[in-house]
């Protein structure tokens, strides 16, 4: 964070030297100047009104990569650097959850070898990021089908949320094999089992007790909801859990979406008034 303003107290200096550098120091001071002032630090967002669960689709691997005269297996690899600077950047500015939609039910229907790439990407991202996962207090969750991954995905996946349980500082909570209609059958079945069993009495069920059988049970509702990729959609992800959620849309393909990008997000979240169905005039007099 704040990367860019250190350049110029390195190149300052230097203008007194040659008059060369000092073109230099003004090209990059005007650059830097003019990156600020379109990317607003973490210092800029209201440390009171960070989200507690912010939850991501990553869209625009392929089409990012198809730009780049690249196979799409590219955009994917260059989008895992845009989920470890996300994770770091949410957890520095305290947000408790970050959801990360990785891989939907529907996603298994792609070319065999993409979903391999992707089931490859994902365990030497599980595999390089547990010692970061363990030094910064972060813990690994997630959500979905997972019995339906590959044997090898599973077990790494298993071990590094086993290994990072009792972290408490950031939840990284991804979605794979995941699919939000998908949710809602398991969690109904399970309540009619709990009924059938005489465990709960139908006028117990309410929105607690669904909120308990979804995959998410235990986490806060997102307070944010970004997509990457330009669609404005919401391609089954959270259905239940995203009722109240501020949704942000936004042109910026996955791969380019880095910290100035996810700031931008939040920037954009705390100028929202979030009334949950009241007035105005309600939230403000409290
Ligand atoms: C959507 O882009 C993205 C995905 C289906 C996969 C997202 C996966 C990663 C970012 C890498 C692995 C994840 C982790 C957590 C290590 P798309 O391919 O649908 O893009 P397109 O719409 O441009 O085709």
């Amino acid at each position: 964070m704040g990367r860019h303003s250190s350049i110029f107290f390195i190149i300052i200096p230097n203008f007194t030297v040659n008059p060369s550098f000092y073109l230099l120091s003004v090209t990059l001071f005007l650059l830097c100047a003019d990156r600020s002032y379109t990317m607003p630090e973490p210092h800029s967002l209201d440390p009171l009104l960070i989200p507690r669960h912010v939850a991501i689709i990553m869209d625009g691997n392929g089409r990012w990569a198809k730009r780049q005269h690249k196979p799409r297996l590219y955009g994917h690899k260059v989008g895992v650097d845009s989920v470890q600077e996300i994770v770091e950047c949410a957890s520095e500015l305290g947000i408790e959850v970050l959801t990360l939609y990785a891989f939907s039910t529907e996603n298994w229907k792609r070319p065999a070898d993409e979903v391999g790439g992707l089931m490859g990407l994902l365990k030497n991202y599980l595999q390089k990021e547990l010692r970061r996962m363990v030094e910064n207090d972060i813990r690994l969750t997630c959500i979905g089908d997972i019995e339906s991954l590959p044997a090898d995905v599973l077990e790494i996946l298993r071990s590094t949320m086993r290994e990072t349980r009792e972290n408490s500082k950031l939840t990284l909570n991804l979605a794979l094999s995941y699919g939000g209609r998908a949710e809602l059958v398991r969690a109904v079945r399970n309540i009619i089992t709990k009924v059938d069993s005489g465990r709960v009495q139908l006028d117990e069920i309410d929105e607690k007790l669904i909120d308990s059988q979804l995959y998410t049970g235990g986490l806060p509702d997102p307070d944010l909801l970004i997509r990457t990729g330009g669609e404005a959609r919401l391609s089954n992800f959270l259905l239940w859990q995203v009722s109240y959620a501020e949704i942000y849309f936004t042109d910026e393909m996955w791969p380019e979406f880095r910290e100035a990008a996810f700031i931008r997000a939040i920037s954009e979240y705390q100028r929202r008034e979030r009334r949950f169905g009241k007035t105005s005039a309600q939230i403000k007099s409290g």
